[in-house]
């Protein structure tokens, strides 16, 4: 929040109805926070930290959390708090770079010590711990990470925790509704953090839990039936988790007003096409048309080697596919006197935040599958998961019966197994590839490690081979290879230490079923500088 502090103050119209907002401070923490605030079941959302004090006062915040960030309070164009947010009656938490801005909006010291404290720290709790330290293990540990300290806590503020180089770790004042912590509570490596924003949000802030997976479903219905009435939809099914469960909540809020399309390109994984068309539709009852567009993509493809140009070419022919449907759906309608007005979108809210957007209009992303309709298919957008993370969307998705296998499906890049083959992509090599991905899923499924794996991708190198010897012969096969990958939003990722016999058992099971590859390889790379697809 951008001003200096003042003493002027500022409109107390609290009433509390509105989300938690995380002010973010241009540290990676914002969203972690705002996902933890919404596992305490209270809804949240992240705002930039030049939001002026009196737009987050319209918004009627039931609390405001102020993240960590990079800066120091000491650099001239640090960002500051606005003190009149503290006379506002907005419960406010600030957490390590908001723990400091709050110190010094408020006047308490903030002091360059020269110690910085980065990683797992000690945390002792001083006296009896106050409302949000209160009989927890008298030492801890916490994730820190800073350079100035702060070294006297404002006036009236009682300071609760302490670590060997911070006198002042945490500090509160709950009768105001106001505390700190100078540690991350957000992050795993501070085992008793969530705790500690659960206290400051249930206790202090006094705000009643109520954002639940069901509460969720039932005002996300709601809203659709509000903003489609009784006119039609369309929703590009792609087989992942995002486009499932959007398609889900738009067929529970409008039913049979809603037509899904799926296009089989032909560069699915095993078993996928038949997912959507036999266990999304048992679940959910959604009208389905499937467009058989393989033998168009593959022919399309032929003789492309290139990674960016097959990716083009999967895009543009999704699109011209999607957009035939389309048509044939509209002209559908317009023979029962209908029309279909809206496009079902998966969008996330990581990818709102991103593009600093807020519940304003929002635009097709252009690297989704559905990107770039021509001006005659004007649809407006429906994004059921706009408000949602990740982890949500699951919920949700079981919560309305949709499939485990669907619910927590690894990530697939969009144009699928075209940029898993490198080389040309052919029908004899997508089988090829497909038969070994599914042994790879197979096994990694039965030794119960899909929740330790972000994603597998199962990369052919069509134009490498090699020699190779099968019982008498010799053989000129083709490598795969393996890229476990551990991650938590696939931007970084490492790379998994599989059990060894789960490896021999893949190994040589791809290597004795397909018989075109005779070599099974792991690649053992992290990102960076790898990326997660080889391409
Ligand atoms: P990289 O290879 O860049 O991948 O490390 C990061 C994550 O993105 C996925 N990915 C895609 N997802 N459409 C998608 O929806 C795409 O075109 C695409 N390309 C890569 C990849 O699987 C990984 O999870």
């Amino acid at each position: 929040m951008s001003g200096t502090p003042s003493s002027s103050r500022a409109p107390q119209t609290h009433t509390g109805e509105g989300p938690v907002l995380v002010v973010d401070y241009g540290a990676q923490y914002a969203q972690l926070i705002a996902r933890r605030v919404r596992e305490t079941q209270i809804y949240s959302e992240v705002v930039p930290h030049d939001t002026p004090v009196d737009e987050i006062v319209r918004r009627d915040p039931a609390a405001v959390v102020l993240s960590g960030g990079p800066a120091s309070v000491y650099a001239e164009d640090a960002p500051r708090v606005d003190g009149r947010l503290f006379d506002t009656g907005i419960p406010v938490f600030g957490i390590c770079y908001g723990f400091q801005a709050m110190t010094s909006a408020l006047g308490g010291t903030v002091e360059h010590t020269g110690v910085s404290e980065y990683g797992r720290t000690d945390l002792s709790i001083t006296g009896q711990g106050g409302a949000l330290h209160e009989d927890l293990p008298g030492h801890h540990p916490v994730w820190m990470s800073h350079g100035d300290s702060v070294s006297k806590a404002p006036e009236g503020f009682t300071v609760t925790a302490g670590s060997r180089d911070t006198p002042v770790a945490a500090f509160e004042a709950p009768e105001r509704g106001l505390a700190g912590v100078q540690y991350h509570p957000e992050v795993a490596h501070s085992p008793h953090g969530q705790e500690v924003l659960r206290r400051f949000l249930h206790d202090i802030a006094g705000i009643r839990p109520r954002w639940t997976t069901s509460s969720i479903v039932e005002d996300t219905v709601a809203a659709i039936r509000e903003q489609v009435g009784d006119r039609r939809a369309i929703c590009a099914l792609s087989g992942g988790v995002d486009s499932a469960v959007a398609a889900a909540l738009v067929q529970r809020a409008i039913g049979d007003q809603l037509t899904c399309v799926f296009v089989d390109h032909g560069l699915l994984r095993a078993g996928e096409r038949a997912q959507v068309e036999r266990d999304f539709v048992a679940a959910t009852g959604v009208r389905l048309v499937v467009v058989d567009a393989v033998d168009r993509f593959l022919g399309e493809l032929a003789g492309v080697a290139d990674p960016e140009e097959k990716r083009k070419i999967v895009g543009r022919e999704f699109i011209r596919t999607f957009e035939q449907a389309a048509r044939d759906s509209q002209a559908e309608a317009g023979e029962a006197g209908e029309q279909v007005d809206f496009l079902v979108q998966g969008t996330l809210y990581p990818d709102v935040v991103e593009s600093g957007g807020g519940s304003g209009a929002s635009t097709i992303k252009s690297h989704h599958n559905v990107g770039g309709l021509p001006e005659d298919l004007q649809f407006g957008l429906v994004e059921p998961l706009r408000a949602l993370f990740k982890d949500e969307v699951r919920r949700v998705g079981l919560e309305l019966g949709l499939p485990e296998t669907i619910v927590h499906r690894q990530p697939f890049p969009g144009p699928g197994l075209a940029i898993r083959i490198i080389g040309e992509v052919t029908a004899q090599r997508l089988e090829t590839l497909r038969a070994a991905d599914s042994i790879a899923r197979e096994e990694l499924t039965a030794a119960g490690l899909d929740r330790d794996i972000w994603q597998c991708p199962v990369v052919l190198l069509a134009d490498v081979q090699s020699v190779g010897v099968q019982g008498d012969g010799r053989t000129y096969g083709h490598p795969v290879v393996l890229r476990p990958v551990s991650s938590e939003d696939a931007m970084t990722a490492d790379w998994t230490r599989l059990p060894y016999e789960v490896l021999e058992r893949v190994s040589t099971r791809i290597t004795n079923e397909v018989p075109e590859i005779n070599r099974v390889t792991v690649d053992v790379t992290s990102k960076p500088p790898g990326t997660i697809e080889w391409e």
